[in-house]
Parts: C-alpha cells; sequence; structure tokens
C-alpha cells in the first residue's frame, strides 16, 4: 500500500507532496482507496461530502467502530501526515481477518476530504461538513488562490457540490472513531514508546492579516514618504513570536501574499496568514488580540492599513476519557503507553463534537511534519498497525 500511494502527487523537485483537494493528485488518491476497499471485499461508498468509507459488515446497524484519518496533503508536506492513519486501518483490517475474529459491531475504514485546507484555507472541510460545523452555502463559496470556488473545483472532480451538507444520520450509526496518526512532535521519542493515545487537542485558529499600503517606486520614494505594508508586516510577525514565547502559546506566519511582488516596487498589500495554538481558549485568545494590537500599533506609525479576519476557529477538544481510557488499556497492558495532547488539528478532533472519539500516534524520531522530512520507521508503523487491530478488535469483537 505505501509504495502504491508514494509516487501520487509527490514533487520531484522538493520531495514533497501536493495532495490538494480535488485535484488530479486527489483524485489519485480517492482511486487507490476504492481500489484497496474492493480488493478486500469491503462496501465502498462516498458520502454527501466526498468523504470515502469502505464497510465491513452492515453500514446501516449502527453502533460501527470507524477508523481512518485524511490522504491530502499541505504544500511539499510528508508522506505520513494522513496516509499513515488510512494505510493502517486497511491494515489493521487484514490483520483482524488473520487472527480470525469476528467483529459483531460493523468495522469502516474512512478517508476524510480536504483535511489540511491547503487549497480552500479551511481545514478539515469533510469532516466539519459531515458534523455540520461549516454549512454547505460556506463551504461552496470558498476560493483557492486562483478563485477556484470550492464548488466548481468539486465538480470538476466528479462530485455534486449541492448534495453537500450535514450528515446527522451517518454520524449517528457511529460508535467510536479511532484515528491513528503519526505524531507531529516528539514525545514519544523523548519516553521510548511506538504508539501513544491522544489527551486532548489544543485549541486553533487561522486569522487573515491584510496590511494596506502605497506601491511606489523603490528607487526614487524617499524612507519618510513610504507607507510600506510589507515593514508593518514583518513588525507583526516578530510580535507574534514575541507574544507566543511570553505566553508559552505558538504563533506562525506561514503564508504571505503580496500585491504587485515586484521587485523594484513597494508593495501595496501584503497578506499573512497567521496560525496560531494554545493549551487554552484563554491564552489563544490574548495571543492573537495582542499580536492583532502590535499590528495595528505598528501600521498607524507606517500609515498602512491593518484588516484581520478570522478565517477559522477549532475550540479545545478533550477526548472522551472512557474511550480514551479503554484504548490506553487495550494495548497498554504489559507497558503502560503514554497519553499525550497535541497542537496538531485532526478530523478527530471535529467528529469529537459528535461522537465517541479517540486517538492513536505513532512515533515520530525527529518530531519533523507538515515537511519532506517527515518520517516514522517501518517497524513503529508496524506496532501502530498491531495497536489499531488490537483497538479494533477490543471494541468491535469482544
Ligand atoms: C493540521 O495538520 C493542522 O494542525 O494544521
Ligand atoms: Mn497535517
Ligand atoms: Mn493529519
Amino acid at each position: 500500500m505505501w509504495r502504491e500511494l508514494a509516487a501520487v502527487g509527490r514533487d520531484s523537485g522538493s520531495g514533497g507532496y501536493r495532495r490538494y483537494a480535488w485535484t488530479p493528485a486527489d483524485t489519485d488518491c480517492r482511486a487507490w482507496f476504492r481500489a484497496q476497499a474492493e480488493d478486500r471485499g469491503l462496501a465502498y461508498e462516498t458520502d454527501r461530502n466526498g468523504n470515502q468509507w469502505a464497510w465491513l459488515g452492515d453500514s446501516a446497524a449502527g453502533d460501527a467502530v470507524v477508523t481512518g484519518s485524511h490522504l491530502d496533503s499541505v504544500p511539499d508536506g510528508g508522506a505520513f501526515d494522513g496516509p499513515l492513519g488510512v494505510v493502517s486501518a486497511f491494515a489493521a483490517v487484514d490483520e483482524l481477518r488473520a487472527r480470525d475474529v469476528r467483529p459483531h459491531r460493523p468495522l469502516a475504514v474512512v478517508n476524510f476530504g480536504d483535511e489540511e485546507g491547503a487549497r480552500f484555507g479551511l481545514a478539515c472541510v469533510g469532516s466539519r461538513l459531515t458534523a455540520g460545523r461549516l454549512a454547505a452555502r460556506d463551504a461552496r463559496e470558498l476560493r483557492d488562490a486562483d478563485g477556484v470556488t470550492l464548488a466548481h473545483a468539486m465538480e470538476r472532480a466528479g462530485y455534486d457540490p449541492d448534495a453537500i451538507g450535514a450528515d446527522p444520520e451517518r454520524l449517528a450509526r457511529i460508535g467510536a472513531f479511532v484515528e491513528l496518526h503519526v505524531e507531529q512532535g516528539r514525545a514519544l521519542d523523548l519516553d521510548g514508546h511506538p504508539v501513544g493515545v491522544a489527551s486532548a487537542i489544543w485549541p486553533h485558529g487561522r486569522w487573515r492579516f491584510d496590511f494596506r499600503g502605497q506601491a511606489n517606486h523603490a528607487g526614487t520614494t524617499r524612507l519618510e514618504d513610504r507607507h510600506d505594508p510589507m515593514l508593518t508586516y514583518a513588525e507583526t510577525v516578530l510580535a507574534a513570536r514575541a507574544r507566543a514565547r511570553t505566553s508559552g502559546a505558538l504563533a506562525t506566519f506561514g503564508k504571505v501574499a503580496v500585491e504587485p511582488n515586484g521587485v523594484n516596487a513597494i508593495a501595496s498589500l501584503v497578506r499573512g496568514w497567521l496560525d496560531s495554538r494554545a493549551a487554552d481558549e484563554d491564552t489563544l485568545a490574548e495571543v492573537v488580540a495582542g499580536i492583532e494590537q502590535a499590528a495595528r500599533e505598528h501600521g498607524a506609525r507606517d500609515g498602512v492599513s491593518v484588516e484581520v479576519v478570522r478565517e477559522s476557529f477549532t475550540p479545545v477538544v478533550e477526548f472522551a476519557h472512557d474511550l480514551r481510557d479503554r484504548l490506553a488499556a487495550l494495548i497498554g497492558a504489559d507497558t503502560p503507553v503514554p497519553v499525550l495532547p497535541t497542537g496538531a488539528g485532526h478530523d478527530a478532533g471535529i467528529l469529537a463534537s459528535a461522537v465517541p472519539t479517540a486517538m492513536l500516534f505513532v512515533r515520530n524520531p525527529t518530531g519533523v511534519s507538515h515537511s519532506p522530512a517527515e518520517f516514522a520507521a517501518e517497524d513503529d508503523c508496524a506496532a501502530g498497525v498491531t495497536a489499531l487491530a488490537d483497538v479494533l478488535e477490543g471494541l468491535a469483537c469482544r
């Protein structure tokens, strides 16, 4: 499975993955998922939001145990973020069959669409729609960098954008959702464990900062006459770092767009996207308010206007304690497993508001993620599959 997926959407220059929602690379990932389902004799379906499902047992019976993740990527993402959860889910189904256990609850493998939000700016679109956490109308109008709407992109990929929306009947058939994911930090490595269980997801969000100044000649405009939004942007990036450091939070400007983007012109517009996360919502609000205030103060000094738009927000997620403890007991009979929080967002965080949800993490020796250098050792991936199979067996077969 890993070898088949390896080439899909991989950029030969960077070595990273560019599997964006509703692009040809995404279509290829989806074809791979469908083939995996059909090769195993699992009942394949896509839901109204384009999420893919592969069922073992009766999908209508209810109380299903569902596992899976996503196949899309960030720009130049790694191989593991998302795909490890989907590949491990299919491998765990194989393992259950090899163990000859008989599930008495339906099992499903899922691929949630557009988890990273790399193309349309909003993360977890597939699971948000399904959970009723994103209105269909708002989703359809999301635009990519070329101005293509999500509705149009879906249509071009052969899906019906008029069908999207909340899917409470589907969620009501799920008794538990377990997402396996590569760890995106080094806690497991430092603890010396190949697999861990998630306790919580930090609250996080994305804010768009528009800095508007005045385009002018780089060679003739006196420094004191400039309204240079790049300066205000730069000060804001530094302020974000300082605020995050003093609050024990995280704040990142990782994406920027400049107009007119000419080497010999002062910019008229700098648009920067802030990603910020913290252990609790009050701290997060404080950090973002502080960054916004710094942007406005510097903007006033530079003669630059500042507009801030919150593009998304995901509240803190505390995973259901009974399911979390059950997982820890199922895979930690011999050696207790670490139970750890994460600053990364996941479809599991969205589903947790509607169904009992848990996560397993697989060790990442460097902690690097959202980068081509993301890595997990084969033995650890195999330990992840065993742990997931143990969990599925414990939940669905006993
Ligand atoms: C998803 O990977 C996120 O945390 O941004
Ligand atoms: Mn990710
Ligand atoms: Mn992910």
